[in-house]
This record gives structure tokens, sequence and C-alpha cells, in this order.
């Protein structure tokens, strides 16, 4: 092993919340690991924090209606709390909204610079004259090249999926003034990831051991049409790191190039005097925990900015997951689809190393899985409380209940029983190669093992059919079954580490080195002490506890879809006064309701618009009863021309607000007039 570890977990993005995809992804294999090496005693240091630049919080912000700082300084604290209630034991979470990040990203940026590393390049972007901006990709809005859809972003179309450049989208708009866009020069620094490429690759092919989805990835990035592309370290943004040099105002660091120098900064924040050892020392060893979706920021344009420096070691490992689904379907922040993590720990408090065991049990390692409440109830019953649970509250009953809770020393072992020990001797060993090689859940999978073997064993022995004849033997058995338990306890502690602490303290010990555990000394590894009791250590989850779980999924989802629509739908494109003067919008009074039949959303209206009495369909069944809705006043287009709805012709449209939550409110005059008043 290496004098030294520096593990870091990716820099979750500051805005909104942890969900179980990020956890599983990611932060706890990153936890397991580093768990593993502390128990070990390596060197290790556990480096994270919040990455708190880039578009993906000033849209936030903008969403919310509120600054971008705000929007970090709210989630940061949100996240640091999550991590470490689930036991995700960083031993700094930083943030890339620090000083001593500002410095630290402007100070490698201007060492390059003067390195004379980047190439300034000029390029045409699109410039909101409204807003005085330039914008970022995903501030554009327009018309999909390839499908037609209107409202595809400057980076990507999501109802096609192709990845786009904004000047590619027909009728651009911007997302902050509504107007069109005009093209204009900016000039940024660029590094030349195209000159670097030779090193590149050959820094990658020293790596063909990495995991395959990690190395394909790379290797198609490579070897993809035109090979690397120079890409630009610098945005034309106000928020963010800004740009060191004279005559780069309104230039912010791009965020992937001040995004993993955070990885420095926070190594900074943690050890003052000592970080540069670890970033810089040959026998230190970088590894980087992330998602998929950050393989080649990792893995080629983090190494190319580390190489151009020089003074750096380069990432050794990337172990990346692939994605989590849920219930079958892409987690989604947007649409609310996702179990979130603070949610998961005021409706569960204590059950932190279910959540871990199922995350590690179902982890993406190889390709993407899938999470279901179902699986989750299921590896909980039948594996946690039916297994592990079972095992160790058996040996804590038997004992408690023939031997006054005192651990029994050990006779004369069988040969079955030297077996079993054995088998218990190897098992770190295994494990510990499993978790060196990133596979964590052969790894748990090995722990869970070890408890079928200890229930094997008490179910053959049969120490309380024993006990009736030979209670020596008796203690003999529980004597063994305590140890395999204990043991069992030392383990798991990488995996559950809340289980692990129970179960140690209940029997007075506490956690070994990991090497030792392979040689101990049976009979002295327990003493003959009292057991602390320490409860179930897993109970059961019954079927309305997940059903419930289940309901808010499918109940956030479709809060969340309106609130969406509402809030970034961008300004649409002006329109003449004559335009607006074509519609015919009045006040309309409802005088019937029906329900459409075998339709769940679509109401049939009998209303009286002044002018005439006339058939409108809706589709606000699910929003409003027959009752709610007859004597009401409404507002009505008029002139809409008729359509045909499920084979009835609806004459005009009736309008509604939605709000955040996705109800739909009428809009009535503020108190009766008459049916038929023009509305402008
Ligand atoms: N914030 C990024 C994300 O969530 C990850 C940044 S990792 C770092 O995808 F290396 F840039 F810090
Ligand atoms: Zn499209």
């Amino acid at each position: 092993m290496s004098k030294r570890h520096l593990v870091t977990a990716a820099l979750p993005y500051a805005n909104g919340p942890l969900h179980i995809g990020h956890i599983a992804g990611c932060y706890l294999p990153a936890d397991i690991y580093v768990r593993y090496l502390r128990r070990r005693k390596e060197n290790v240091k556990f480096i994270c924090g919040s990455d708190e630049h880039g578009v993906a919080i000033t849209i936030r912000a903008k969403k919310e209606g509120i600054t971008p700082q705000q929007v970090v300084d709210r989630y940061h604290g949100m996240m640091r709390d999550a991590f470490k209630e689930l036991g995700i034991h960083f031993d700094v979470y930083s943030r890339t909204s620090s000083d001593v990040h500002k410095e630290t990203a402007q100070a490698f940026f201007l060492d390059l610079h003067e390195k004379g590393i980047f190439e300034m390049k000029t390029t045409s972007q699109y410039y909101d004259k409204e807003a005085e901006q330039f914008l970022a990709d995903r501030y554009i809005m327009g018309t999909c090249p390839v499908c037609s859809h209107t409202e595809a972003y400057g980076d990507q179309c999501e109802n096609c999926g192709s990845s786009l450049s904004p000047t590619e989208l027909k009728d651009p708009r911007s997302m902050l003034s509504g107007s069109k866009p005009e093209l204009r020069d900016t000039v940024n620094w660029f590094l030349p990831l195209d000159k670097m490429a030779p090193d590149i690759r050959a820094y990658l092919d020293q790596h063909s051991d990495w995991k395959p989805n990690v190395y394909g990835q790379c290797k198609s990035w490579l070897d993809s049409g035109d090979g690397l592309q120079a890409r630009s370290m610098t945005r034309d943004m106000e928020w963010g790191v800004p740009v060191p040099l004279e005559g780069a105002e309104g230039k912010v660091l791009y965020v992937w190039f001040d995004a993993p120098l955070g990885y420095i900064s926070a190594t900074k924040e943690l050890l003052p005097n000592d970080w540069e050892k670890y970033w810089k020392d040959k026998d230190s060893r970088l590894v980087h925990f992330i998602g998929k979706d950050n393989i080649v920021f990792h893995c080629i344009i983090f190494p190319g900015m580390l190489m151009a420096q020089g003074d750096y070691i380069l990432p050794d490992a990337v172990p990346a997951n692939e994605f989590l689904n849920l219930e079958g379907q892409k987690i989604s922040t947007s649409r609310n689809w996702a179990v979130w993590l603070h949610e998961y720990l005021a409706d569960f408090p204590e059950k932190q190393d279910v959540l871990r065991y199922a995350l590690c049990a179902s982890a993406p390692e190889t390709k993407d899985n899938d999470f279901t409440w179902k699986d989750f109830q299921s590896r909980n019953n039948s594996e946690l409380v039916a297994i592990l649970g079972n095992f160790l509250n058996r040996v804590y009953v038997l004992i408690q209940k023939n031997f006054e809770g005192k651990v029994p020393a050990l006779s004369v072992l069988s040969e079955t029983e030297k077996e079993v020990f054995d088998s218990f001797h190897k098992a770190p060993e295994t494990i510990g190669k499993s978790i060196e090689n990133y596979r964590f859940r052969e790894a748990l999978a090995e722990c869970m093992v070890l408890a079928r073997m200890g229930n094997k064993y008490l179910a053959d022995a049969e120490p309380w059919k024993v006990i009736k004849t030979d209670e020596a033997a008796a203690a003999h058995i529980l004597g063994v079954a305590a140890r395999l338990a204990a043991f069992i306890g030392q383990c798991i502690e990488p995996f559950l580490p809340f289980t692990s602490i129970k179960i140690l303290n209940s029997f007075h010990l506490s956690e070994m080195q990991w090497q030792d555990l392979s040689s101990l000394d049976w009979p002295s590894f327990l003493k003959e002490v009292n057991i602390e009791y320490p409860g179930l250590l897993f109970d059961k989850l019954e079927d309305d506890v997940i059903e419930l779980q289940l309901q808010k999924l499918e109940e956030n989802k479709v809060q969340k879809r309106a609130e969406a629509s509402i809030t970034i739908a961008a300004a649409k494109e002006a329109v003449e006064f004559d335009d607006f003067q074509k519609m015919d919008i009045r006040v309309a009074t409802i005088l019937s309701a029906e329900r459409v039949p075998k339709t769940d959303k679509l109401m049939k209206l009998l209303v009286d618009t002044g002018v005439d009495q006339r058939t409108v369909v809706s589709g606000i069944a699910e929003h409003f009863s027959a009752e709610e809705l007859i004597g009401k006043q409404a507002s009505i287009l008029l002139n809409l021309k008729p359509r045909k709805i499920k084979g009835i012709e609806s004459q005009g449209m009736l309008l509604f607000a939605e709000d955040p939550s996705g109800k739909l409110h009428l809009l009535s005059p503020n108190s009766e007039i008459p049916a038929g008043s023009s509305i402008g």
C-alpha cells in the first residue's frame, strides 16, 4: 500500500438536496473504502465539499427568486448535515465559495497562465442585450433542429435527447428576458487538450486496469471523431471565481476548472501546513470516487490541468459508478422523482444502516441499477432481520436466558468449530480484497456469508436442546457463537457502522485493526463479560410503511411537475398589440358541469357567455368537483376555433392559473359581474 491516500468524493452541487442516487453512486462506496483504510491504520484523508459555482446554481436561484449565495448557503449546510447523519465520515467538508478556494483556484489559473499554457481564443456567443450578459447554454431556448420541439435548451433537447450547441437552435430566445439573443465576440482562455492528447493518452494507457465503464468512456472520448479539443477554462458569467487577470472583467473560471481544484483547497483547509505532501509527493495516492457523468472531467480534463502545472501527482484510480434508477425511472431533481436523503432520515431516524445496506447491496457498480421500495423492504426483512439480526439476537437471548447474560468460556473445539473459525479468519482478507478492487457489493455479501454461517452453526449445534442435558456443552456452543457474533460486528463496520458499534459495545470491545482479525486468538478475543443487550438490531418493515413511501413518491412527482412548468417557463416572444386584440376574452358563468365518461381529466361544462350558452370541454376533472364549479364565474377565450375533444365539440377555452403545487384556480372577477363582460 502507499504511504498516504487522498480519497475524494465528487463535490456535490449545492443546488438541491442529496438523494439516494448520489449516495449509491459515489459517497457510500467512498465512505466504505475510507473506513476500511482507516481500519488498516493507513494514512488516509477523505475530502469532500460543496460545489457552489456553475450554471446549475444560478438557474436554481433564478427559479426561487433568491441570490446564488442564498442558494448555496441553504444547501451547503443541509448536505453537510445529511452526510454526517448517514455516517459518511469526511475528514473535511469544505465549499468552493470559501476564500481559501478562491485563492487556490486563482493561483492555479495564474500559474498556468504564466507558464503560457492557455490559448486565448475569440468565439461568438449569444448575448442578451436586455439582461446585458452573455448567455450560458442552459439559458438559451429555442426550436430543436432535430425534432422541432420548441422548448429545447442550448446544450440539449430533452424531447429527443440530442446534444446541441446554442447556435444550432432555431428561433433562439433568452430565458432571462425572452428576447432574441444576438451573437457577440468574446475572448476566453482555452486549455489546449488537443495538443496534450499524446500525454493524456499515455497516462490513460497506464491505467487500463480501471473499471471497464471508466476506461471505456475515456477511450471513446479520445478516439471519437475529432479527438480531444481545446476547451475554454473561463466563462462570461457573474457567478464564480473571477478570472484574476486584467481585461477579464465579467469573466469567471469555468466551473469544471474550479471545482476539482476544490479538492486541493479542501485539503489545505484540513492541513494548512501539510497538504502538499498529499498532492505532490510521489508516495501519495489520489483516488476519486464519482458518478459516471463526471468521468471525462476527472480522467481527462483535471489530469490535463495537473499535468500542465507539473508539480502534482495524477489521479491513480477513478472508481466511478453508473446510475441508480428509482422504481424503473431515471432519478430526476426537476421532476422530483427521488428519495431525498433528508426525508429518508426524518422518516426512518434509526435506520441509517438499512439504507446503507440496501444501497450497497444494489449499487450500480457495473451497470445502471434500480432502487425499489419493495426491494428495500425485502433487503431489510429477509436479509438484515432474518439473517444478521436473527443470528445476533439468538446469541444474546440464549446467553441471557441460560447464562445470566455472561459470555461463556470456550472448551475444546470440535472439527466443525475449527473449520468455522478458520473460515472466519480468512474472511477479512477476502472482504478487503473486494474493497480494494472497488467491489463493494461482493464485499458486503461476504459479510452476510459470515452471518449465515453463524446461523447454521447454531441450528446444527442446537444449544437450546443440549442445555437440558449438558450445561457445560451448551456453554461452550454459546461461547463459540458469541465470538462469531462479535467478529461479525468487527467486519461489518465499513458498511454498517451504526450496527457495528452497537455490537462491539454490547461485548465491551473496540474496533480492531483489520489485519489482526485474520489471526486473532479466539479464547481471549472475548472475555467472560456481561453482555449489554443492545435491543433488536433490525426490525421488520411492514407493507403499510412501504406503501406510504410509494405514495409519497407519486404525490411529489405531480406537484413538482406543475411547479417546474411554471417557474422554468421562459418568457415568450413579444406580440403586437393587434394580435392580442384579436383574442376575445370574457367573463362567463358556469351553468353545469359533468365528468366526461371514461376519462380521468375531462369535464364538460355549459357556460353562459353573455353572448350565448355554449359547451366547453376542459381538462380539470382532477382539480374540481362539479359542485365546486356550478354557479362560479370564470374567464373564457371565446373565439378559439371549436375543437372536437372525445367526440364533444368544445366551443372556447376556460382559462386557469396554476399554482406552484400544481393546483388550478379559476380566474373570476372579485365580485360578480354580468356574464359577457370583456377582459382586456
Ligand atoms: N458538482 C459536480 C456534480 O455534481 C461534481 C464536481 S466534482 C469536482 O456533478 F471534481 F469538480 F469537484
Ligand atoms: Zn429535439
